[in-house]
């Protein structure tokens, strides 16, 4: 089976030269839509509606969570998982670290686009956030800011959150000559509107919104200053005291709006703080956005002790035993646990094995939460080092 090409073409990040304590991003997460269907995931997965039904649409979950995160909601599912592997004579499928990683960036990616937007509430929000009293759209409007409906950029979400970014302290004069309120989105809006505006646009450009490079965005993040007040990722969260942290659950479009919306509070602290108003040119407020969504991404440090008595309390210790003696490995002696990725790409692979060592020695499957995931990663990666 193979996805339609149009859902999830759109799709590609190129990633940079990674630091080991950045954030492993995908090198292509359109890699990562062949692995899925390579691996057969899709036979029991659909993806925006296309595909199998056996398991659920990975497209409709709202946020998949960290790396680790995701690592735990797929160790849970396992045994039902490997039911169903066996109830339809399939081969559990196992996964490089490559693939892994790209499997993995490919979900993560999935939420990032959101939903489509409504043509007809976007109109609605231009009369009812105030747009119209100051642009013209469709020939209605204001003339105080340009007239929205002739550039057809902004049929580009990201596109119309860049415009009206650049031009923000501008319009905060007009705002608050005309005495008007500073108009604050929320949910879809930016997306809605901008599903108007396509469709009031006359041109017939493909104005399909641009994916965004996370490792350009990162650049971004210290080039246009935003780390002056901003936490990123990795060691940046220990240096300064003070510095806003980051940490947005949310797809592309409501990324957008939460900077919209704080960007009265950005403007008075950048004013206070002789920071000039930072402008985005050609894609990099997509550039941006896709990083600071990618943040998410990253996982907290674990805590070693207490991977080590998850260690224990899981069980794993039984068949993973200090110099061997137990029905698995010594884990201790396997050098390979550099990334979370690396951990949970072993640890699928041998799932299969596991689980029906698990059923014969008539015990649970070990759940392991998110906390259990990130302790235990911590503690294993510690041991495999010495
Ligand atoms: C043979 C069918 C089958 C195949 C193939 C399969 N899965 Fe699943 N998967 C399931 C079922 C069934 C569930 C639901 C288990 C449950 O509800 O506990 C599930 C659950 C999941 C979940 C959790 C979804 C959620 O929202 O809770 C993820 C993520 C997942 N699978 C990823 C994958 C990936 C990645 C692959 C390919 C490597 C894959 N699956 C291959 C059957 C399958
Ligand atoms: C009080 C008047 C006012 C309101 C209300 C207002 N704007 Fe503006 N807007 C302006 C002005 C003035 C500019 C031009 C600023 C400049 O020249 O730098 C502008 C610029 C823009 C631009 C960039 C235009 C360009 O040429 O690049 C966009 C996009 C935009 N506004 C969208 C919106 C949307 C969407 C809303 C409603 C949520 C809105 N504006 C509400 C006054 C307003
Ligand atoms: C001079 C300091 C300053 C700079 C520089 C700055 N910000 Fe902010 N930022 C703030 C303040 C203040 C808030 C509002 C926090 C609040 O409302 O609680 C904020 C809020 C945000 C939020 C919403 C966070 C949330 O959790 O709701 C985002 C996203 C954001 N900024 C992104 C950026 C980006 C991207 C840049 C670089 C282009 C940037 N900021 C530059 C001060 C700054
Ligand atoms: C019932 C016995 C059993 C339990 C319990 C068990 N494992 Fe395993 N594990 C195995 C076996 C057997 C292998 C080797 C499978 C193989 O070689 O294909 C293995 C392999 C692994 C590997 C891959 C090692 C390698 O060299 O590739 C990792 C990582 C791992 N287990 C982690 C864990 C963790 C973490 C737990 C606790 C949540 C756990 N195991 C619980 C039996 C078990």
């Amino acid at each position: 089976m193979k996805l339609p090409r149009l859902t999830i073409a759109i799709i590609g990040i190129a990633s940079g030269s990674l630091l080991a304590q950045q954030i492993q991003l995908p090198q292509n997460p359109l890699q990562g839509r062949i692995v899925f269907e390579e691996k057969k995931c899709i036979e029991c997965h659909a993806i925006g509606g296309f595909g199998g039904t056996v398991g659920p649409d990975l497209s409709k979950r709202e946020f998949f969570g960290s790396t680790l995160e995701l690592a735990s909601i797929i160790w849970n599912h396992a045994p039902q998982m490997n039911r169903k592997f066996r109830q339809l004579r399939m081969n559990r499928p196992s996964l490089t670290e490559n693939e892994m990683l790209d499997l993995f960036g490919f979900l993560y990616y999935l939420r990032y686009l959101g939903e489509p937007g409504s043509v007809s509430h976007g109109r609605s929000l231009l009369t009812s956030k105030g747009c119209i009293t100051c642009h013209m759209v469709a020939g209605k409007g204001g003339k105080v800011g340009p007239d929205l409906e002739r550039v057809q950029g902004y049929a580009s979400p990201l596109f119309m959150v860049q415009a009206m970014w650049n031009h923000g302290p501008a319009m905060q004069e007009q705002i608050k000559k005309t005495r008007m309120s500073y108009p604050i989105l929320s949910g879809q809006d930016v997306a809605d509107i901008s599903a108007y505006l396509r469709q009031a646009t006359t041109g017939s450009a493909d104005m399909r919104m641009s994916p965004g490079n996370p490792a350009k965005g990162r650049t971004l993040f210290e080039q246009k200053r935003c780390v002056k007040c901003h936490l990123g990722e990795g060691e940046a969260r220990i240096t300064q005291p003070g510095l806003i942290r980051i940490d947005l659950k949310k797809g592309v479009t409501g990324v957008a709006t939460l900077m919209w919306n704080h960007g009265l509070a950005m403007m008075a602290r950048m004013k206070r703080e002789s920071v000039d108003w930072p402008r985005f040119e050609g894609n990099e407020m997509a550039d941006l956005l896709a990083y600071i969504y990618f943040l998410g991404f990253e996982d907290k440090p674990g805590d070693t002790q207490r991977g080590e008595s998850v260690f224990r309390s899981k069980g794993c210790v039984d068949c993973h035993r200090q110099a061997g003696g137990g029905r698995g490995p010594d884990l201790a002696t396997i050098n390979r646990f550099e990334t979370p990725i690396r951990m949970i790409q072993l640890m699928w692979n041998h799932a299969g094995e596991m689980e029906d060592l698990v059923i014969t020695g008539n015990k649970n499957w070990p759940v392991l939460s998110t906390r259990d995931m990130r302790d235990l990663y911590a503690y294993l990666r510690k041991v495999a080092q010495k």
